[in-house]
């Protein structure tokens, strides 16, 4: 027998008991009369005492014990003199009577502990190691329990899990394809999928009624924190539905995955339309952690002669309470984080609310006091009060302003990873404009079905038409969106030509799913989470790298199976392709 207990259960109820437990040496440590090891494995940490009256032998062995060698020892439990009370077997230790060696290691690269001296670049090299420490293991142990809570969840509701097929062809999710060439039908090429969503929806044809799939998706798009080249998607789609039901019962998912993970209460996910959170936010996924709305004040500072403001299509501001005492140098850092090429502003201007009530700006030459006093009650700024604003191109100006503001949360501290916001933003445009391309684009996907009531507009003002589609959004991570579908053929073939597909064209890409419309297929709709985001947002991480075992880095690159690599001159003449780089 391998082991009789694990080496993160014994306690002063097993004293006395003779065990067997198997594990790595995390250290030893050697106190004159006595040797100490400490044994990890998954479960906890045990301490082993070895003692050299008893057997000097068996010391010599223990001593002889490299970090992160596998044992396996058997002896008695018995009660420490010295205890550690953070740790569940901290009141005992194990008095060796045994040990094997099952496998000696190298010095390992890094420290194997809760904080490690290792770089990125090495634990990822040495993944596997780097899941041997708490934190990191803990982060996967977090995410099988929100899978597990999912599947409880949306089992509950009817849901099947339905496996699709991993090569497919092209579903057209905006990102590019990965593509794996097909032997058997040179010059061909399946596309791995960057979602289920023809399946599902034709699974909902099938009538399946309620899908839903842990799946993994690719996409070969630029990678950042919460991008990942392959992620998981928790991908659902109902029947006989409306967006009304499919919102509620999503809130309800969120709302049993926070209760039974982290025993928070989200209650009702407020909602706001695209077009609120654009006008309020700048961002279609405004983080809700905190206020610092944007006041929109071109009709009170127009005209004073500010060449800047008058010449703007939108000045919009926002207020950061108590940070009247901005010192210049903290002004001009805000100024220079706007002004960053990543985000291209031109500048910055600010009107200070002194705690005595003085009012001071920026461009006091363009404004009395008056003036300054009816800008401080537009934002109803108090004394102590800091209000940043900017101007130029709307579009571009809220996108800008909405790095300020989250830059602004981050330095007061208002981002707390322990706080969770929830909301849905609803009534997204169906289309959008592409200036590269110089044509619309849908803006969720081509199976999402307008407005009814703005159907209408889509030959006179398409980027007026709104969708009925909703992303759900936590912290400011779009962690889910969806959409209600297109389910009649006439109307998809419209919505194609609006997307600037010909008939041909629109045949040969989705001829399979119009003609599967013309068998009966019932209304539908769905929704996919992130659900990498998801659990990354449950654990408090910055990134979703550190919730997935085998993650990529920023390069798409596996540095530790090192791919993607090249192939053999073999395999690509098997797949007649020639290689020119
Ligand atoms: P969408 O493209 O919005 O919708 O994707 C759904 C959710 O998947 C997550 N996500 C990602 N997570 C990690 N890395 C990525 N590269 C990545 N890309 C997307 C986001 C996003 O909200 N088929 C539709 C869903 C539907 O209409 O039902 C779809 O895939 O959290």
């Amino acid at each position: 027998m391998y082991r009789t207990h694990t080496c993160g259960e014994l306690t002063m109820a097993d004293l006395g008991k003779e065990v067997v437990l198997c594990g790595w040496v995390q250290k030893s440590r050697d106190l004159g009369a006595m040797t100490f090891i400490d044994v990890r494995d998954r479960y906890g940490l045990t301490q082993l005492a070895f003692d050299t009256d008893d057997n000097e032998a068996l010391r010599v062995q223990a001593r002889a014990l490299g970090r992160e060698y596998v044992i396996k020892v058997s002896g008695t439990v018995i009660e420490r003199s010295s205890k550690n009370i953070k740790i569940n077997t901290g009141e005992i230790e194990i008095k060796v009577s045994h040990l094997d060696v099952l496998n000696a290691s190298k010095l390992p690269p890094f420290l194997i502990e809760d904080e490690t001296d290792g770089g990125e670049d090495l634990r990822m090299k040495y993944r596997y190691l780097d899941l041997r420490r708490n934190p990191v293991r803990n982060n996967l142990v977090l995410r099988h329990k929100i899978a597990q809570a999912v599947r409880s969840y949306l089992d509950g509701q009817q849901f099947i899990e339905v496996e699709t097929p991993v090569l497919i062809k092209s579903t057209p999710e905006g990102a590019r394809d990965f593509v794996v060439p097909s032997r058997m039908n040179a010059g061909e090429f399946y596309a791995l999928p960057q979602s289920p969503q023809t399946f599902k929806q034709l699974l909902m044809v099938s009538g399946l009624d309620r899908y839903f799939q842990l799946v993994k998706c690719f996409r070969d798009e630029d990678l950042r924190a919460d991008r990942q080249p392959e992620f998981t998607q928790i991908d659902c789609e109902l029947s006989f539905v409306e967006q009304e039901d499919i919102l509620v019962l999503f809130e309800g998912l969120i709302n049993y995955l926070f209760k039974k993970i982290k025993g928070v209460e989200i209650g009702e996910l407020p909602r706001i339309s695209y077009a609120d959170a654009m006008r309020l936010y700048g961002s279609d996924k405004p983080d809700t952690r905190f206020g610092m709305q944007f006041v929109e004040v071109n009709d009170l500072l127009k005209g004073a002669g500010f060449p800047v403001f008058d010449n703007a299509e939108l000045i919009v501001g926002i207020k950061a309470e108590g940070c009247a005492s901005y010192t210049r140098k903290q002004l001009d850092a805000l100024t220079d984080f706007v002004k960053r090429p990543q985000i291209g502003a031109t500048g910055l201007v600010y009107l200070r609310v002194s705690e005595d009530g003085t009012l001071k700006s920026s461009v006091d030459k363009f404004y009395g006091q008056e003036q300054l006093k009816a800008w401080a009650k537009a934002f109803d700024a108090k004394s102590g009060d800091l209000i940043l604003v900017m101007a130029g191109d709307a579009e571009k100006t809220r996108k800008q302003l909405n790095e300020l503001r989250l830059e602004m949360g981050n330095r007061l501290g208002l981002r707390d990873k322990n706080k969770f916001s929830a909301l849905w933003v609803v009534d997204f445009p169906l289309l959008e404009w592409d200036d590269e391309t110089s044509r619309y684009h849908a803006m969720h996907h081509p199976f999402t079905s307008p407005k009814p009531e703005d159907i209408g507009l889509l030959d006179t003002a398409p980027g007026k038409v709104r969708a009925n589609a909703y992303d759900m959004v936590i912290n400011g991570t779009e962690v889910g969106g969806g959409s209600i579908r297109i389910h009649d053929k006439g109307k998809q073939e419209l919505m194609f030509k609006h997307l600037g597909f010909s008939e041909a064209e629109a045949q040969k890409q989705f001829g399979f799913l119009m003609e599967a419309f013309t068998y009966g297929a019932p209304p539908h709709g769905g929704i996919a989470f992130g659900f990498d985001r998801l659990v990354s947002i449950f654990a408090g991480l910055d990134s979703i790298r550190d919730v997935i075992a085998f993650p990529k880095n920023n390069a798409g690159r596996d540095v530790m199976i090192d791919s993607p690599s090249v192939i053999s001159q073999e395999q690509l003449n098997e797949l007649k392709i020639a290689v020119k780089v």
